[in-house]
């Protein structure tokens, strides 16, 4: 059988479509190659966010065409994903070694269409068409992968987004939101706990927005044809997302629960209430707030104030007060101007923000974003993302430091990726602590003495603590 070699861009979400891809494969009878230069088949799962995420794939797909394909003709190329989806076709008529084009509802037709190809029934295939029910085919995982124990794993609960901020292609790419259904979510989660996975993140362009259109729809099916619903478990004032949270929280032997990425304006008080109420949802959120100016905020259509996101920051810090907060910030969105900017600056040092990911304002073909007048110049993006990220490291180094001294609890995942030879694992407040440990240490939670903050980083002592 091929081997195929995948490599992945952008968000969590992409790298969970490749793991099941990866997954669908393997159980086709395909080996995990070790890289482009050795694979049968070369996939890049694309990322179409921000237009520099799209020209990497782009370049590497040229430089696959140009260096394997010389060698091993027959090697079948193919792009996934995002960008995939939004360009289709035209990946094709620019780049003609490519075979193969799948969009975002069709990861799981992958091993047919390679099929198809390898068998030379077909010569190029591109497929980027919406299918129902595709939210439900990200399923299957690589746990072994890499000869270990996987400790933590993703969960996809959701496609789609109906938010459409304007500077935002993923609706566009990913589709309608569509959830998939809470029984089924939690079987996959009982068979990963089952399997050794102690921590799972719950995954989803905008996940405090899970089942809320199934529930509509289905209110209006009940109320209908009197049958009750199938999405949500009780009627209650308790939305969806917080019923999948209970739901997950009841598995045994499971010990962590995250999930990403929320929408401010999906942390209601329900949703607070289960920081205090769910033990094993972790003191962690990343809440992406994109600007500190109500007048770019509106801009955007984010659907909340600065005001009412500083209210939701403090609420969830009145229910967990050692709760760790990270955001994503756009500088340089149209018609941002200085003033709009500083307020920016002034949110991020309000909140004291654990860590936020700044990006640089980036044009998306048919976003409303893109023709609004006022366009930033490059170079004013640029001062405003250095000014932002010594405001942002600043503050992050500051809440990194009074971590030293004190005793915290960490998953341990596996060998440091800064350092093989030492371990690596997370608080619950989100933050990797490095430290001197074995494979024997994997999968276990432990108490560690935090000894040194280095950038992003925390480095723990274990022994001091079990002394
Ligand atoms: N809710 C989604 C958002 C996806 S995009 C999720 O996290 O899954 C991730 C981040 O990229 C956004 O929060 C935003 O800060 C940034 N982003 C999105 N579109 C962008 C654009 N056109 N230019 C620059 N940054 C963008
Ligand atoms: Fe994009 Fe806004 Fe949805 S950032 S993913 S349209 S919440």
């Amino acid at each position: 059988m091929p081997s195929v070699y995948i490599k992945t861009y952008g968000c969590q979400m992409n790298e969970r479509d490749s793991e099941a891809v990866a997954a669908q494969l393997v159980a086709k009878g395909y080996s995990l190659a070790a890289s482009e230069h050795v694979a049968d088949v070369v996939l890049l799962n694309t990322c179409s966010v921000r237009d520099f995420a799209e020209q990497k794939a782009i370049g590497k797909m040229q430089n696959i065409a140009a260096e394997v394909r010389k060698n091993r003709p027959n090697v079948v190329l193919g792009f996934m994903g995002c960008m995939a989806q939004s360009r289709g076709q035209e990946l094709i008529d620019r780049l003609p070694d490519v075979d193969l084009v799948i969009g975002t509802q069709k990861f799981h037709r992958t091993a047919d269409y390679l099929d198809e190809i390898l068998n030379g029934k077909r010569d190029k295939i591109v497929d980027v068409a919406a299918e129902q029910g595709s939210e439900a085919t990200i399923r299957e995982h690589i746990l072994n992968g890499k000869a270990q124990k996987s400790v933590s794993a993703f969960v996809s609960i959701m496609q789609g987004c109906n938010q459409y901020c304007t500077f935002c292609i993923v609706p566009y790419t990913r589709g309608e939101e569509r959830s998939r259904r809470i029984d089924d979510i939690v079987a996959e989660c009982r068979e990963l706990v089952a399997r050794g996975v102690k921590e799972i993140t719950l995954l989803g362009q905008i996940v405090t927005s899970f089942g809320k259109r199934e529930k509509r729809d289905e209110w209006q099916a009940a109320r209908d044809t009197g049958v009750p619903s199938l999405v949500t478990r009780h009627s209650s004032q308790v939305s969806p997302f917080v019923q999948l949270l209970e739901a997950v929280h009841e598995i045994e032997g499971l010990e962590r629960i995250r999930f990403t990425s929320p929408h401010p304006k999906g942390y209601g008080d329900d949703l607070v209430e289960a920081y205090a109420r769910l033990p094993k949802l972790v003191e962690s959120a990343h809440l992406p707030v994109q600007s500190g100016s109500d007048r770019v905020l509106k801009l955007m259509h984010r659907g909340y104030t600065r005001e009412r996101f500083l209210g939701i920051v403090e609420k969830l810090r009145r229910a967990q007060p050692n709760i760790g907060i990270t955001t994503d910030i756009i500088v340089g969105f149209p018609g941002e101007t200085e003033d709009d900017f500083e307020q920016t600056l002034s949110l991020a040092r309000e909140v004291q923000f654990d860590n936020a990911y700044i990006f640089k304002y980036s044009q998306r073909k048919d976003t409303p974003a893109a023709d609004m007048p006022d366009q930033v110049p490059q170079k004013v993006r640029e001062e405003r993302n250095q000014r932002l990220l010594k405001t942002v490291n600043e503050i992050g180094k500051r809440k990194y430091e009074t971590f030293v001294g004190r005793q915290t609890q960490i998953l341990v995942e596996g060998p440091s990726r800064k350092n093989a030879a030492r371990m690596a694992g997370r608080t619950r407040c989100g933050k990797i602590v490095v430290f001197d440990g074995s494979e024997r240490h994997r999968g276990q939670l432990m108490d560690v003495k935090i000894t040194r903050a280095g950038s992003f980083t925390l480095y723990g002592d274990p022994a001091i603590v079990n002394l």
